[in-house]
């Protein structure tokens, strides 16, 4: 480390230390700060992220909640921008996971070190989070650069993340019952949580600056025309289709491309790590709407659903 990346180091240690902090589904400890909860394993990178990221005016944010269909964002958004230098067919959505193309800004970048490099991200970059609107670096805020916001019935959220924590592998012991990780939701304990503040925070933004913050639902995506999200998507972006793309289907193209049956099934998608350890193939797990039936009694349901109401009582907003 250098001098100056050290110094640093030892304030963020010291912040940490002086965090409120709770044990976390899989015993590791989760830190509150600013108002969110964050990982062991990446408030360092939060802090370093919050501190030293400088946005670019053509950055592409995507800003998601953990387990609400970031991978399927990355890769689209990925095959949007960058269509004209890779064509779809030799696209590198084929060869490599969504998340080693477009890489996650506390964990990927800033963990490692509280200076990165971003020589190896082809421009415009696309990096991605998974932190509150209220907390990202002021440059973010302050340039032109654009977020997409993606989030996800959070019922169906917290059975995703509870299964991946399960499907981790390298824990050291086994994650907290289903049970007890919902209590712990339902007092807003979790991951990146509360969760009902991150989605309004985005919600309030996207509606306060429309051309800066496009606000997305997981199940709008699933349930709607996808064809028409990916035009949604370029547009926002600055980078929307020619008329002739779109008689050539290239439109279609992407979202074939970037559909669960067919990422699920890549060897890549099959195969492979990412560096934090979790396996390329448990970011697909089913990719459906509605999963949480199978694990929620109807009382737990009955309750996430009527906090939910309440928390975004008024915001015009409903899952
Ligand atoms: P399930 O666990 O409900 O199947 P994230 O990418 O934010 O970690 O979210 C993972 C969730 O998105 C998983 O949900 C995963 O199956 C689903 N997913 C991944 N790729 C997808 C795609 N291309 N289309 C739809 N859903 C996808």
């Amino acid at each position: 480390l250098t001098p100056r990346a050290e110094e640093q180091s030892n304030d963020s240690q010291e912040l940490i230390s002086s965090l409120p902090k709770v044990k976390n589904w899989d015993d590791l400890y989760l830190y509150h700060y600013q108002g969110t909860w964050y990982h062991s394993r990446c408030i360092n990178g939060v802090i370093s992220f919050q501190n030293n990221f400088q946005a670019e005016d053509s950055d592409v944010i995507l800003a998601t909640f953990p387990k609400s269909g970031t991978t399927w964002l990355k890769a689209l958004t990925f095959a949007i921008v960058h269509r004209s230098r890779y064509p779809l067919e030799k696209s590198p959505l084929l060869t490599s996971s969504p998340h080693d193309l477009v890489p996650f800004l506390e964990f990927d970048l800033y963990m490692k070190s509280p200076f990165p490099s971003f020589e190896h991200i082809p421009t415009p970059r696309i990096l991605s989070t998974h932190m509150p609107c209220g907390s990202l670096p002021k440059s973010i805020l302050n340039s032109n650069c654009r977020v997409v916001y993606m989030c996800r019935n959070p019922m169906d959220q917290f059975i995703s993340h509870w299964t991946f924590y399960h499907g981790l592998g390298d824990q050291t012991s086994d994650p907290l019952p289903l049970e007890e990780a919902f209590e712990m939701i339902c007092q807003g304990v979790q991951s990146y949580g509360p969760i009902w503040t991150q989605i309004l925070d985005y919600w309030n933004a996207s509606k306060a600056q429309p051309g800066k913050i496009l606000f997305l639902k997981y199940e709008d995506l699933m349930k709607g025309d996808i064809v028409s999200y990916v035009k949604q998507i370029a547009e926002f972006l600055g980078c929307p289709f020619s008329e002739s793309e779109e008689t050539q289907g290239v439109v279609e193209e992407i979202s074939k491309l970037c559909s669960f049956d067919n990422m699920k099934n890549l060897e890549v998608n099959k195969s492979g790590k990412q560096p934090g350890g979790a396996k390329n193939d448990t970011f697909f797990r089913k990719g459906i709407v509605g999963d949480w039936k199978n694990y929620l009694t109807p009382a737990m349901s009955e309750r996430l659903e009527k906090l939910m109401e309440e928390k975004l009582h008024g915001s015009g907003l409903t899952f």
